[in-house]
């Protein structure tokens, strides 16, 4: 491996921008890959083994761009990171989670809301159980919310609603003052649910992904100091909808190259 070569980001649309955003604050002199695979999404509706197929596609593409390390910027494929096949090392979302999850509260009830697939595997309880006995997750998923975000963000009155049946059911089964934000897209609309629940702690695990990419990094060797490129790709046509460079604006991203791309699983 050498310095130079990329870092690789996978989600299955735009959430992973949260994590690319944490990247480019974090360690700003990393040259980045980014692949979404908006045309697919969402895939916290489909079988285990779909997710794990695209996800494997999507890796292989980020390895023929040559990256020395992919951040899974996406829950629902990291619950899955067992059966997935890489020959770069791979960062969890999920993991990065738990460890924010215990950073922010050392006992009691953490609210987590994430897509129905991530809830089915289990991945955030089963972590969080290896590591304390104290804390413990009120866990919601939701069928809908991300991919309103991915495709209507700006549709205010839909997007309360939708947030709004992701968080009450938590609330109504516990009274919760940290939620974790289980879902990369959830971050788009952070400050949406900050006016919405002024009360809870809200809890993303991007910044801890970065931590530990940039241990690992450092550790060998391998810290870009001279780089800082962004290449996006997504599986849907970028040229038609304004929707992806909206959000890219939003979230104040920078970007070098925006692109359509096609992978080899259909
Ligand atoms: N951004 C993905 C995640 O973090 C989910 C969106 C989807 O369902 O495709 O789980």
């Amino acid at each position: 491996m050498e310095k130079e070569q990329p870092v690789g980001l996978f989600d299955s649309g735009i959430g992973g921008f949260t994590v690319l955003k944490e990247l480019q604050r974090g360690l700003p002199s990393e040259n980045a890959v980014y692949l979404g695979d908006s045309k697919r999404m969402p895939y916290g509706e489909r079988e285990n083994a779909e997710i794990i197929a695209f996800a494997n596609s999507g890796i292989r593409f980020l390895e023929g761009k040559g990256v020395k390390a992919i951040l899974l910027a996406c829950n629902t494929v990291s619950s899955l990171i067992d059966q997935l096949e890489s020959r770069v090392p791979l960062f969890s979302i999920v993991e990065a989670g738990c460890e924010a999850t215990l950073a922010a509260r050392n006992r009691g009830a953490v609210g987590l809301i994430a897509t129905t697939a991530t809830v089915k595997n289990g991945a955030y309880e089963r972590l969080l159980a290896r590591r304390s006995d104290r804390v413990h997750y009120i866990t919601q998923g939701t069928r809908t919310l991300a991919k309103i975000i991915n495709n209507h963000p700006y549709e205010r009155a839909l997007l309360r609603k939708n947030i709004r049946e992701a968080i009450d059911p938590i609330l109504e089964k516990q009274d919760v003052d940290a939620l974790l934000l289980g879902c990369t897209h959830f971050p788009i609309v952070r400050e949406s649910i900050e006016q919405m629940y002024p009360e809870l702690t809200i809890i993303n695990p991007a910044e801890r992904q970065i931590a530990s990419l940039r241990a690992y990094l450092a550790e060998r060797d391998l810290l870009n100091d001279a780089g800082g490129t962004t290449e996006i790709y997504t599986t849907r046509n970028v040229a038609d909808e304004k929707i992806i460079t909206q959000i890219i604006d939003h979230i104040g991203l920078k970007y070098d190259v925006l692109a359509q791309t096609e992978l080899d699983v259909d």
